[in-house]
């Protein structure tokens, strides 16, 4: 079994963070010993110098070999992506791990961009998400702070990855398997082209909206299955939907999308 912990939305430093809840939150992930941990951004509420070694001791508690983050739009704020840079290293990631006999593919790209809520990939990374997702994989994930798709239970669609089209059509063609994603602050899973987009609420804040309680995700691959768990911080789980990993061909469908083509062999200064 490979068992992912994916956390999102901590906001250290906002008014309604609560270092108690993160700190319950962390407290259960290390019991459950997951193979990975995914931190898909808004470590910190506003990107402030104060905010990042505060964010750091706390996920430092982390017992997990293996962490994953990416900066969210309010980690990017007041200059900060230079700052999460200074205090956890780059803002993308390209993983490979071997988990329980599983060849595990990661590709974390920061959809940030300073000062602005809305997201965006952009087409100058696509070629290097293709390489990292490049060779064999039991298991290929994508993950970014923004949302891919609309959440519901969020009141009214805004932020949204911009090129959140071609980059779901992207994944599908490069096999992917999960996308992990935060920001609205509500725990959902859609199910789309062959993929499972899930997101994990806020952890550490009672910044929730239509899911009423913090919550962080479980996610377990095992015997060809996807189960997708959220964790309230001391309280109680729900499962989001338990799936079959692999997807029958003509629904996936990984093959027929013409639109984007992520290694063109020029320069995109050209475009
Ligand atoms: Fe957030
Ligand atoms: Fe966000």
């Amino acid at each position: 079994m490979v068992l992912i912990a994916q956390l999102s939305d901590v906001h250290v430093g906002g008014a309604r963070y609560s270092q108690e809840l993160l700190q319950t939150a962390i407290g259960e992930i290390n019991a459950a010993g997951p193979d990975v941990v995914v931190v898909a951004g808004d470590v910190t509420d506003d990107g402030y110098p104060d905010q990042y070694p505060l964010a750091k001791q706390e996920l430092a508690a982390i017992a997990c070999e293996h962490v994953i983050l990416v900066p969210g739009n309010h980690d990017a704020r007041n200059v900060g992506y230079v700052r999460f840079e200074d205090t956890f290293g780059t803002r993308d990631t390209r993983v490979r791990l071997e988990c329980s006999g599983l060849d595990v593919s990661i590709v974390a790209v920061d959809s940030s961009k300073p000062d602005l809520d809305e997201g965006e990939i952009g087409r100058e990374h696509y070629g290097w998400i293709e390489e990292g997702f490049t060779g064999d994989a039991d298991l290929r994930v994508f993950v970014c702070h923004h949302h891919l798709m609309p959440v519901p239970g969020t009141g009214r669609e805004r932020n949204q990855v911009l090129d959140a089209g071609d980059v779901i059509s992207l994944l599908r063609q490069l096999s992917v398997d999960l996308v992990l994603s935060g920001h609205r602050h509500v725990p959902y899973v859609w199910p789309v082209a062959g993929m499972y987009i899930v997101h994990s609420g806020t952890v550490s804040t009672m910044r929730t909206r239509g899911f009423p309680h913090p919550a962080y995700n479980l996610i377990r691959v095992e015997n060809g299955r996807i189960a997708v768990e959220l964790k309230i911080p001391g309280g109680e789980q729900q499962g989001l939907g338990d799936y079959p990993r692999d997807w029958p061909a003509e629904l996936s469908a990984r093959h027929t999308d013409p639109f984007v083509r992520a290694q063109r062999g020029e320069s995109l200064a050209n475009d």
